[in-house]
């Protein structure tokens, strides 16, 4: 069903996100009838634009960044529900103007004073565009209009700050209000974690210590740090991907059935999760956190440059691109069992995947026979690309003697399902339009992640990395994740891909 009348205010209408990821997830929904017939999307930048050269710039990026072919029928009616809006972030003018234009356009468009404003902006707007927005009254909710925030990340830059921010916001806003991104969670294949674990009977009961040996998430990126050196200095690899995409991943597979599917309960459930990580001290990290750089090398058959050799990274950063984490989870349902976690960029190939490797067979029968291999049973969930699941059994191979081998049963996406068109933004724009915030994260589940990670990038800052930069871009990352398993008697799990 379409959502109820609103307008959706776009704050950093003229940068990147809106035109690569919202505009095309917009129209997504336009095509599938998402979008209410009472609409209206008001774009706020600072680049001075009159209301048509929006209009002309959208009509170019829609058909630059579509994920579709672009229907002008489908086109013609959102291209005449775009308004803009020129001014500062922080002027009270900007929010004043704003007012004036939100009542033209419910009045115009009948969106009845329903508004979503998405903060498409760099994070350190986030304070004063939310001060800006309580203090006009615009976020002020009654019975009959809702109002609601999206922000993305960066959410803090640790556990402190992280909570600093939400206070701030929280003063402004009620929790039920705010909807953080993690774009993770608009990916189909990650929703999917929870309708393969709780919407099928078979796997749930081995889903535990009893049966599973370990898991491992790999989140591997081909591309480098793409001329945003200035950001990922002060960033790197544990708080850009770990606190966050990857965490959610760990929670989405680990965390106990909700009690229904309701934002709350599933959040809850993350929590609970997020909090039953141990958290590393000062000496476990030396031994259970791995970081890594990259050097230059050749990345599908292209020579790259080191990171320390990219535009506005400092020549002896010690920033790192990569990160491998041994985790445990102290819980009834994992206790004993280690989440391996690893993620970085100029790796050998791009893959996102999940490896849940089952226990050995008590009592091998084979042992007196020729086998050829025994591998143990992997179930892995590819979250991109190549979208699918698939599990990995022992077999015999034909012949008179007894020799075993490892086979695999797969499902992929597109045999059942064709492509899948979407940005990933559609999902999380249409659930915040209908007030649903389970693919969103709750205030708790931030700082949570913040909390297991922060112990690492303190004690990361006060040791200097060994042998940077330590990995060769297009390998799969320093030497010393992989002796991370090799030392537990395990591997890393070799994608198909
Ligand atoms: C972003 C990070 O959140 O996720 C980027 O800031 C990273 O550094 C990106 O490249 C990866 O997302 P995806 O969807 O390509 O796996």
């Amino acid at each position: 069903h379409p959502p109820e009348p609103c307008v959706i205010v776009i704050f950093g209408a003229a940068g990147d996100l809106t035109k690569r990821l919202l505009l095309p997830a917009l129209y997504n929904l336009k095509q599938s009838n998402l979008l209410p017939p009472e609409f209206a999307i008001i774009g706020v930048a600072h680049t001075p634009m009159s209301q048509d050269d929006f209009r002309s710039k959208l009509a170019q990026d829609i058909r630059q960044f579509a994920t579709i072919p672009v229907d002008v029928n489908v086109w013609q009616p959102l291209e005449q529900k775009l308004y803009y809006l020129a001014g500062e972030f922080n002027s009270d003018d900007t929010y004043h103007r704003l007012q004036d234009l939100l009542t033209q356009v419910d009045q115009d468009c009948g969106t009845k004073g329903n508004y979503l404003f998405y903060l498409a902006t760099g994070s350190n707007f986030f304070g004063d565009i939310i001060t800006q927005l309580g203090a006009a009254g615009l976020v002020r909710e009654d019975k009959d209009h809702w109002r609601r925030v999206i922000i993305e990340k960066p959410f803090g830059h640790d556990l402190d700050s992280a909570r600093a921010l939400n206070k701030s916001i929280g003063a402004v806003l009620q929790e039920k209000q705010i909807y953080r991104i993690d774009h993770y969670l608009g990916k189909e294949t990650v929703q999917n974690i929870l309708v393969f674990r709780f919407g099928n009977g078979l796997f749930e009961p081995i889903w535990n210590r009893e049966h599973i040996d370990h898991v491992q998430i790999t989140v591997a990126e081909t591309v480098g740090v793409e001329g945003r050196g200035n950001f990922y200095e002060g960033t790197g690899t544990v708080r850009d991907m770990v606190q966050n995409h990857l965490f959610q991943l760990l929670a989405m597979i680990a965390m106990e059935p909700p009690i229904s599917f309701s934002a709350d309960e599933v959040r809850d459930e993350k929590s609970k999760l997020l909090k039953s990580i141990i958290p590393l001290t000062a000496e476990d990290v030396q031994q259970f956190a791995v970081r890594g750089q990259y050097a230059a090398g050749m990345v599908k058959d292209t020579q790259v440059p080191a990171y320390r050799a990219e535009p506005r990274v400092a020549s002896d950063s010690t920033t790192e691109t990569y990160a491998a984490l041994k985790l445990n989870i102290d819980n009834w349902r994992w206790a004993g069992v280690p989440f391996y976690l690893r993620t970085g960029k100029r790796l050998a190939k791009r893959v996102t995947e999940i490896a849940i490797q089952f226990k050995q067979v008590p009592s091998l029968l084979f042992r007196q026979t020729s086998i050829a291999r025994l591998t143990p049973n992997f179930l892995t969930i590819r979250i991109q690309p190549q979208e699918g699941i698939h599990l990995q059994f022992g077999a015999k191979v034909p012949g008179p003697a007894m020799a075993m081998d490892a086979v695999k049963m797969g499902f992929c996406y597109t045999d059942y399902f064709g492509t899948i068109p979407s940005t990933g933004y559609e999902t999380l724009l249409y659930d915040c339009m209908i007030g649903d915030a389970t693919l969103f994260q709750r205030a708790d589940n931030v700082e949570l992640g913040w909390r297991v990670v922060t112990p690492i990038l303190e004690a990361w800052t006060t040791t200097s990395p060994e042998n940077f930069p330590n990995y060769v871009s297009g390998s799969w990352g320093p030497s010393a994740a992989d002796d991370l398993l090799v030392r537990d008697g395990r591997q890393w799990h070799k994608t198909d891909l």
